[in-house]
């Protein structure tokens, strides 16, 4: 079953096209590994999929056909199921790390938000509800998370800081989780651990579509990559088939000529 598929999806922006005339699918279950040199309309694909920016042209429909996401506000495309992370972080740092994900719930709690912070009689038995739920999304996550739950954000370690806001994207009950290069700036002992908490997220029932220059992380996670180049997608198929092709040892090869 396709939960995402773009068709003719095109973004302009001014006289620069950052993506073309895109095909991409996502069957459910599955971990999807989007890779490309920088530029190549990565994280371009994200903000359509999201409706942080209106496509030029093109489809993105979701839930098998069902759902035309192109038009719809963000607020909506989250309702609809579909959540990410951001490459650079987005946390609410002077907030605590509870409070955090608590914010990633409100789209599925019936207070608002500020009665559920601001802890309002009627809301109260739902803050308790959120809270019990909240962590359990930073339990996935082991001890990392949870033993600091009520310190502010900006005490967290950088890695910690990207697995918050994992966990803040999950409390939206995503059926699609977009991950903007989640290893970047993590260690080798960090990297090993992300790579077994997605695993994790996509054995709770979560489809993964993830963009990483860490070509380890996409070899150990994905079941199928396709890879971009100046907004065209000019490969698909296993790590190792992508990985082969010409047309991207070309676009990564090129890139590195170039700058040198
Ligand atoms: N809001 C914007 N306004 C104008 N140009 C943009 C905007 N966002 C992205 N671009 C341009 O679109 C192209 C694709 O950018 P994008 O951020 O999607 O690349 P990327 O593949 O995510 O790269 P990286 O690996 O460096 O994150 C780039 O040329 C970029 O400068
Ligand atoms: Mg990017």
């Amino acid at each position: 079953m396709a939960l995402l598929e773009t068709e003719g999806l095109t973004k302009d922006f001014g006289g620069l096209r950052a993506v073309q005339d895109l095909a991409l699918r996502v069957d459910e279950g599955e971990i999807v590994g989007l890779i490309g040199p920088n530029g190549s309309g990565k994280t371009t694909l994200f903000n359509l999929i999201t409706g942080l920016h209106p496509a030029t042209a093109g489809r993105i429909r979701f839930d098998d056909g069902r759902r035309e996401l192109v038009g719809l506000a963000p607020h909506r495309i989250t309702a609809l199921g579909i959540a990410r992370t951001f490459q650079n972080q987005r946390l609410f740092n002077h907030m605590t790390v509870l409070e955090n994900v608590l914010v990633g719930l409100h789209c599925r709690t019936r207070s608002g938000i500020a009665s559920i912070l601001l802890g309002t009689r009627r809301s109260l038995e739902e803050r308790r509800r959120a809270e019990a739920r909240a962590g359990g999304l930073l339990s996935l996550f082991g001890d990392r998370l949870l033993p600091r739950a009520s310190r502010p954000a900006w005490t967290l370690s950088y890695a910690n800081r990207r697995r918050l806001e994992i966990a803040r994207a999950l409390a939206a009950e995503p059926r699609l989780l977009l991950l903007d290069e989640p290893a970047a700036g993590m260690n080798p002992t960090e990297t090993r651990e992300l790579m077994r908490d997605i695993k994790r997220i996509r054995e709770r029932g979560v489809t993964i579509l993830v963009i990483e220059h860490d070509m380890g992380v996409v070899r150990g996670i994905c079941d199928r990559v396709a890879a971009l180049d100046h907004g065209t997608k000019i490969a698909e198929g296993s790590f190792e088939e992508v990985r082969r092709s010409p047309a991207v040892l070309e676009a990564y090869l090129g890139r590195q000529a170039g700058r040198a």
